[in-house]
This record gives C-alpha cells, sequence and structure tokens, in this order.
C-alpha cells in the first residue's frame, strides 16, 4: 500500500556563544555544581545575550535548508513551537519567512505548547502533508527561556538554557510499513487540569508581561516519566515495532533523572538514550530539534535510523512521535 510520509530531510540548529556554568550560577543565587548535577545532570546552558529567539530560529533554518539541499522558495509552511516569541504578535514563524524569503503565501504560525512543542508541531505538518495540503515544511523549536525565568529564583532559574533546532520536512510516498523512512506515527495528549503545576506567574492578558516561570517540580518530575514513557510506547505500539528494534529514544531534555527513569521504563539499555541535557539544560520547545540536529552533524544519528520523539511540558502536555532518519 503506498502512503505519503512526511520524510526529515534536513536538520539545523544553533546556540548562542555565551555559556554559563553551574559555578557561574553559584556566584548569583544559592547553589552548588553539586546539587544542580546531582538533582538535574545539567552541566552548563548557552544563555543569549543580544540574540532573540528569531535569530536563533533563523539561524537553525538556514542550516537546516542547506543540509535538505533546498531553497527558501521550496516552502510551503514555516511552523515555529515556541513559548518565547520575539514580539507577542506576529508569529516567529511569519520573522522567519521574511527574513529567509519565501513565496509568498507560505503559511506562517507558532505554536504555544511549551516542551511539548515540536512534536505537536511535527504532528501538525504531517498530518497536513498526509491531506496532500502542503509539501514541504519547516518545523522550528526555538526558546530564549533565559528571559522567562526570575534569575533570583534557584529553584528555577538553573533549569533552563536557550536555542534552537529545526527540521524540513517533505512529502514522498512509502509503503506503508515500518521500514518506510519519514515519520512513522504520532500521538498528542494533554490534561489541562495540571494547568497551575508549571506556568508563568502572568501574561499579556492579565499582567501585561511574560511572567517569570513557576513549577511544582516533584509534580512535574513524576508525571514527566510516566507520559513520556507513555507516548514513546503508543507510537512504537501504532507502527508495530518494540523498543528492541528502535535506534534511539529522544525524551525532552528537562533532567538526567527523568530521561533515565524514562529509558529504564522502557527497557533500553542507556547508550540508546540521547542526552544533551548536561550541556544545553533544559530549552524548552527546541530541545528535541536541538538533540535531532546535534547528533545528525556529529554523525550519531544516521540515515534509516529508528528514533522515538517523546516530550512533555507545561499544559501539562505531552505526545510522542516515530520517526526513520
Ligand atoms: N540549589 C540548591 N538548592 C536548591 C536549588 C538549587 N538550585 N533549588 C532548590 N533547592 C532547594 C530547595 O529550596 C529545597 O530546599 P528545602 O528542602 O530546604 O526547602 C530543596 O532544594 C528541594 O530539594 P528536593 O525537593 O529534594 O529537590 P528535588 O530532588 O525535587 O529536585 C528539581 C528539584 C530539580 C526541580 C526536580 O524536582 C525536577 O527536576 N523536577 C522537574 C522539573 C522540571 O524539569 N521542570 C522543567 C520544566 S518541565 C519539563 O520540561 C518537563
Amino acid at each position: 500500500m503506498t502512503l505519503i510520509r512526511s520524510e526529515l530531510i534536513g536538520f539545523g540548529h544553533y546556540l548562542p556563544a555565551k555559556v554559563v556554568t553551574n559555578d557561574d550560577l553559584a556566584k548569583i543565587v544559592d547553589t552548588s555544581d553539586e546539587w544542580i548535577r546531582t538533582r538535574t545532570g545539567i552541566v552548563s546552558r548557552h544563555i543569549s545575550e543580544n540574540e532573540a529567539t528569531s535569530d536563533f530560529a533563523y539561524n537553525a533554518a538556514q542550516m537546516a535548508l542547506k543540509t535538505a539541499g533546498i531553497t527558501a522558495e521550496d516552502l510551503d509552511m514555516i511552523i515555529v513551537a515556541t513559548v518565547t516569541p520575539d514580539n507577542t504578535t506576529p508569529s516567529v514563524a511569519a520573522q522567519i519567512s521574511g527574513r529567509l524569503g519565501t513565496k509568498s503565501g507560505t503559511i506562517c504560525t507558532d505554536i504555544s505548547a511549551a516542551c511539548s512543542g515540536f512534536v505537536y508541531a511535527l504532528t501538525m505538518v504531517d498530518n497536513m502533508i498526509r491531506l496532500g495540503q502542503i509539501k514541504t515544511a519547516l518545523v522550528i523549536g526555538a526558546e530564549t527561556l533565559s528571559k522567562l525565568v526570575d534569575w533570583t529564583d534557584r529553584n528555577t532559574c538553573v533549569l533552563f538554557g536557550d536555542g534552537a533546532g529545526a527540521v524540513v520536512v517533505r512529502a514522498r510516498e512509502g509503503n506503508g510499513t515500518s521500514a518506510d523512512t519519514g515519520v512513522l506515527a504520532t500521538k498528542l495528549y494533554a490534561d489541562g487540569s495540571h494547568y497551575d503545576s508549571l506556568r508563568t506567574l502572568g501574561g499579556v492578558s492579565t499582567t501585561q508581561t511574560s511572567g517569570f516561570v513557576t513549577m511544582d517540580g516533584k509534580e512535574v518530575f513524576k508525571y514527566a516519566v510516566n507520559a513520556l514513557t507513555q507516548a514513546a510506547e503508543v507510537v512504537m505500539q501504532q507502527a508495530g515495532v518494540t523498543s528492541e528494534d528502535v535506534d534511539w529514544i529522544l525524551p525532552h531534555q528537562a533532567n538526567i533523572r527523568i530521561i533515565e527513569g524514562v529509558g529504564k521504563k522502557l527497557n533500553v539499555p542507556e547508550e540508546k538514550v540521547i542526552v544533551t541535557v548536561d550541556h544545553h539544560g533544559n530549552t524548552s520547545a527546541a530541545s528535541i530539534p536541538l538533540a535531532l540536529s546535534e547528533n545528525y552533524a556529529a554523525g550519531r544519528l544516521k540515515k534509516g535510523d529508528l528514533v522515538v520523539l517523546t516530550a512533555m511540558g507545561a499544559g501539562f502536555t505531552w505526545g510522542g512521535a516515530l520517526v526513520r532518519i
């Protein structure tokens, strides 16, 4: 049976130059390298000095277009997953469209699903490709979380980082089996009853500011391990594969203990679990495409590899995608 598949044909990423270590943070809040490393696995993170989310997204997009071997003219759609846009409106996607010089008519939108944003965006693009509405899309996750944290709050400021990742997705016919390349299965979830567990204190229509991030860390932690595992299991089931068939598990990079917990629950050896949280921190919607591109550029992820993407974030939102690179 032939089936339209969304192939991932290009990968890009960008990180701001400034690296902030745990010791650097210990100079501004009451914390230590030992506390941060043992609780989170984070050693350092990249922090924006004077670049905005659209600058990260633009650089990641250019790299993704280059590795895909296409130009901005070929794009039917740009979608940016972010909770830290340059302006409340218009979208970062519209900015990227203008800067790249896409054709008139290229669809542009941002999506707000916090740390699950990239998996949400990829799922939506995959469905539009399957319906024949678009052929080629740029899916970007880009964040400047450093602007959304209170730098006097040690509970949150040590966890996050800035950056962007981008993937070019293009329609191609497959055989409808798990041997096809591209997006093989997706599944999204949300449960708004956990709205208050992880959110900003304020927003445009309440405080006229973006507000700072606040969370119930322990609740997020427990929920994340189960949600990330569930989404991974469901997409593997949908495609008729098991964790043994999979080359890599790529969970949202929030905390090494969450990542290890998911690996254990899925019964996969740690060398099959991709980890970048140590040098990126939690970059929210950027974390998965950033890890994909960084590992692809390093030659670790290869054409033909079967990868489970699984993410969870504020809302709560969560979801997974099974992709063959
Ligand atoms: N340095 C030193 N001490 C700290 C720090 C810090 N940076 N931050 C908090 N503490 C203190 C607290 O004040 C508290 O002290 P107290 O007991 O005297 O009140 C104590 O450490 C808390 O310790 P624990 O509760 O044992 O910390 P825990 O092991 O729960 O770790 C953490 C906290 C890292 C936040 C953990 O709960 C976590 O990772 N949760 C997930 C949250 C997350 O990843 N959020 C990101 C967004 S959601 C997502 O991406 C999925």
